[in-house]
């Protein structure tokens, strides 16, 4: 046997390589963990979509010298099989070419280490005209004219990584008359509202372990999208779920989002809408606090509407990737079948605690609030049904006035109401959030024509009209209204 060296050709390599499925975000994501793993705290990204449209990601992390960087340009920088440092998001040694060259022709990485700065390029009309992997290096006064040198200049270390001539997206907007500068801003429009959710947790950095981070986009700040609103007062956090596997460990954090209606705009906003917060119900896998996968179930069990305030955190560690089969875009991930069972029991406890939250946002059968209700919520040996209230005061003085036979009647009405109920289509509708809301009845004029009718009948039972103004006030419909009622006594006491 003889070995025969075959080196790739460069220019097919590099073009195969850059449709491996980057989004733009998932790209820029890419180049952010390298500036977390190389310390930064801040990541300073500025773009432009006109005449020489760029996209600038700059940060104040340790930088490289000029060796590091030609090392960190090649195609394989580092093994994959390689420990790597606990903190270090990296992993196959391809991310920022492969995520940069996916989106534009030209990237350059200009870095500052030890007060000297240096930069290379991959350009890949330079590769398809050399044939070969010629990597673009230049000169200190070259480097003076190049975006990102202000940066550096302005910083003892750091790294800004440039991309330029966006070919693909310019051929999109060709092909579908899309004006390119617009369809560029929507790219980095999405691109900043995926780094706030992916990010977040660094963006907070209130972790123990974690270095907070800054992400400008044009100068202006990043907020983090939490997707649990762990600073809500009304989301459940239960109990943290570690899963031992050989010296590792992952940690799992079920949370329970607060019902919809107790969302502020804002929140429900930053959650992408009503029908995404049910969509994205399920795991949020995170690998070194960096969001790679959200809102699945993994196929363990189907999305559904009384599991959509559940959502699980899964945080592992970069020592298990193989495991859970990382790819290269840090965006895939399978869950393995030694855990697969015991994140199932985790499951089936979240989404009871998120059925609940859905089913009994109403009144717990159990509890005493002081008021007469329309309705009671009866607990028939775990089984929840709705009653009428027989004592509600003029339920009662109707029964009174009536006839035997038509208090019967009236008694059997009642009873086919409770029996039909619509208590699965009520159920269905809460959760969508296409019921009418309670605000929805507050209509003040309407609630006093409706007390004072309700008087004048109690009038005609023969009731004693103060007690039964007294009573009201501690009736449901009119116990948020304590002025319709004063208005009614204040005419009953002119009388
Ligand atoms: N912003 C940066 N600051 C300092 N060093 C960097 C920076 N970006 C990249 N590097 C260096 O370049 C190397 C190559 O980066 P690249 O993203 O291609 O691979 P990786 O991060 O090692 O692995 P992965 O393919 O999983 O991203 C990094 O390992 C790091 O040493
Ligand atoms: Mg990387």
């Amino acid at each position: 046997m003889k070995d025969k060296i075959v080196v790739p050709y460069a220019p097919i390599l590099v073009e195969s390589t850059r449709s491996v499925g980057y989004s733009f975000e998932a790209a820029v994501a890419d180049i952010i963990d390298n500036s977390i793993s190389a310390g930064a705290r801040e990541v300073n990204i500025t773009f432009d979509s006109t005449t020489s449209p760029f996209f600038c990601i700059a940060d104040d992390g340790c930088g490289m010298t000029a060796d590091e960087l030609e090392n960190a340009m090649r195609y394989g920088s580092q093994s994959s099989l390689e420990t790597r440092g606990k903190n270090d998001m990296g992993r196959f040694g391809l991310g920022m070419k492969m995520a940069s060259m996916s989106q534009c022709r030209k990237m350059t990485v200009i870095t500052k280490k030890s007060g000297i700065i240096s930069a290379a390029s991959w350009d890949l009309d330079h590769i398809i005209q050399k044939n070969n992997w010629a990597l673009k290096r230049f000169s200190e006064k070259e480097i003076k004219g190049m975006l990102g040198y202000d940066y550096l200049k302005d910083h003892d270390t750091g790294t800004v990584v440039v991309w330029q001539e966006f070919d693909y997206l310019r051929t999109e907007c060709s092909d579908s008359r899309r004006d390119f500068g617009t369809a560029f801003l929507e790219k980095v429009k999405a691109a900043r509202e995926h780094v706030a959710l992916v990010f977040h947790r660094f963006i907070r950095g209130n972790e123990p372990g974690i270095k907070k981070i800054r992400i400008f986009f044009n100068n202006d700040e990043v907020e983090g999208i939490d997707p649990f609103l762990e600073n809500h007062p009304a989301t459940q956090r239960l109990a943290d779920y570690p899963i031992p596997v050989g010296n590792e460990q992952i940690l799992v954090k079920p949370f329970i989002l607060p019902i919809i209606s107790k969302l502020r705009k804002k929140d429900i906003d930053a959650l992408g809408g009503k029908e995404s917060i049910r969509q994205r119900q399920g795991f949020y896998v995170y690998r070194n606090k960096r969001l790679i996968i959200w809102g699945t179930w993994f196929r363990i069990i189907s999305q559904s509407e009384v599991g959509k305030l559940a959502r699980i955190r899964v945080d592992i560690p970069n020592t298990l990737d193989t495991l859970w089969g990382i790819d290269v875009k840090k965006s895939k991930a399978n869950i393995p079948h030694m855990i697969r069972d015991k994140l199932r029991n985790v499951i089936e406890d979240a989404m009871g605690k998120s059925e609940k939250v859905i089913k009994y946002r109403g009144r717990n059968p159990k509890k005493d609030d002081g008021l007469i209700h329309t309705w009671d919520v009866c607990d028939d040996r775990g089984k929840i049904r709705y009653q009428i209230n027989r004592n509600m005061p003029s339920l009662k003085a109707l029964m009174n006035h009536l006839g035997e036979d038509e208090a019967d009647a009236l008694e059997n009405m009642l009873k086919m109401v409770e029996e039909e109920f619509p208590y699965h289509d009520v159920y269905y509708r809460m959760a969508k959030e296409k019921m009418i809301d309670d605000k929805d009845k507050d209509n003040e004029k309407e609630l006093y024509n409706r007390a004072l009718s309700m008087v004048h009948d109690m009038e005609s039972c023969g009731e004693d009209i103060p007690t039964f103004i007294e009573a009201m006030r501690h009736m449901e419909r009119f116990a948020k209204h304590p002025e319709v009622i004063n208005k009614i006594a204040e005419v009953y006491g002119d009388d």
